[in-house]
């Protein structure tokens, strides 16, 4: 359709950072025009069915791999923003660990040309270090002013405290944030899934909590000795989330997110050796699973990130110890948080862990979390009762690693409105 006439999303209850009402949308080129009940329906609008959904502003993804250069057979920027447009999110950041890894202009210009035709905006993402090797510093002057606003090394962690050190006080005055894998290799080392009892009784060498929780510890406190903010991605771990509520009470300018699987699954499911449980950080024990969840309810854990890793079937297909780490998520955060954490009766905190509080942690405009005359049309229409069973043949993505494959779940994405584009309507993605 033509993405400059208008569109009205009518019937839903409107949900954002003011509250939630029951409201139509008018959207003209791209742009919201007019929240309200009975609001006129433009001559040749094309007319929306939200009855039953909460229309809200589009989610934003802070953590996905899109795979584009390098490893093609896995995801596109196409398949994946579509998984992800699928999934309700208008914003995804796409991880630099491609190949080659996003640490030259050269790979930024790639994607930034590649995403224009996303079903999504992406935000291309910086590596920390040359090659993602930990040994030094990636020009981030010269990609920031290409517009990446977020480096990180994810997929390893920054392992040289001094070169982190170094980094920060680097992105301090460039305005940009610096996000951490946190795993001390050292101590992971060798680890395939969560040191505990499950890797005791499979005889599978796992890697202790404690490898995550030490660079949470080392990166507060070079936060606190550089004065910039750091972004502590895919915790895990009880003890991470308190090291992390304990520096933001100290007043520290620390956020952090944690994935949808860490809030949903624990190590016990990697008792059958099956390699679509294997992910880093590991899936861990119910009480660091609950402590996640308490974390995401009571501010925090500032954004569900999906950590969306897709690997093909033949990667997948190797022995645990062999097969990659990394879990499928773009098109079932939603439905996962809605319902582990059980915000059937609360849009609004769905919306503030799915949306606009990731959009703070980047600055983006979606962190206004605003649904209001003159923002950008990037909104999603969410029915929180919809029944739907995960089939992995049926996903967008190019991967199939999903670990929900056949599990009912509630709350799904129905329409998606990119920039004023219908790239949803009805469950289905329109190109
Ligand atoms: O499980 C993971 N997969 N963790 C990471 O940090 C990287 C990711 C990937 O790229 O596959």
């Amino acid at each position: 359709m033509d993405a400059t006439s208008s569109v009205v999303l009518q019937g839903g209850t409107v949900v954002d950072r003011t509250g939630a009402r029951r409201a139509d949308v008018v959207v003209r080129e791209g742009v919201v025009v007019a929240v309200g009940l009975e609001v006129p329906v433009p001559d040749g609008a094309r007319v929306l069915d939200c009855g039953g959904c909460w229309v809200g502003p589009g989610l934003v993804d802070l953590h996905t791999h899109l795979r584009q250069p390098g490893r093609e057979e896995a995801e596109t920027i196409e398949s994946g923003s579509r998984a992800a447009a699928l999934g309700g999110y208008t914003t995804v950041v796409a991880m630099p660990n491609t190949t080659p890894p996003i640490d030259s202009a050269g790979v930024v210009r790639e994607i930034v040309a590649l995403a224009a035709k996303a079903l999504c905006t992406v935000e291309v993402s910086g590596a920390i270090t040359v090659g993602r090797a930990g040994e030094r510093l990636a020009p981030m002057a010269e990609l920031a002013g290409l517009g990446v606003r977020l480096f990180t090394d994810d997929g390893s962690g920054v392992q040289d405290g001094r070169l982190m050190r170094r980094a920060l006080e680097y992105a301090r005055p460039l305005g940009v944030l610096l996000a951490e894998h946190c795993e001390d290799e050292a101590l992971a080392a060798g680890g395939v899934m969560h040191e505990g009892e499950w890797s005791s009784r499979m005889g599978v060498p796992g890697q202790p909590a404690e490898a995550e929780e030490v660079m949470v510890m080392r990166d507060i406190a070079l936060a606190r000795l550089t004065g910039a903010r750091v972004h502590l991605q895919h915790l895990s771990t009880a003890r991470s989330v308190g090291l992390v509520r304990e520096a933001k009470a100290a007043g520290l300018r620390v956020t952090c997110e944690a994935t949808p699987h860490h809030l949903t699954l624990t190590d016990e499911a990697c008792r059958g050796f099956d390699t679509v449980f294997r992910v880093n950080p590991p899936l861990r024990p119910a009480a660091d699973r609950d402590a996640v969840q308490a974390g995401l309810l009571d501010g925090t854990v500032d954004a569900v990130a999906t950590d969306h890793a897709p690997h093909d079937q033949e990667a997948k297909e190797q022995p645990f110890d062999q097969a990659p780490p990394g879990m499928l998520g773009l098109e079932t955060a939603m439905a996962l948080t809605l319902g582990q954490l059980g915000l059937g009766d609360d849009p609004q905190t769905l919306f503030a862990l799915l949306s606009w509080q990731p959009g703070a942690v980047l600055g983006l405009d979606a962190g206004a979390g605003l649904v209001a005359e003159g923002t950008t049309a990037d909104l999603c229409a969410i029915d929180p009762g919809e029944r739907w069973v995960v089939d992995p043949a049926r996903l967008a993505s190019r991967s199939r690693n999903t670990p929900y494959a056949g599990r009912e779940l509630v709350g799904r994405v129905r329409h998606t409105l990119h920039q004023g584009e219908p790239v949803v309507l009805d469950q289905e993605a329109q190109r």
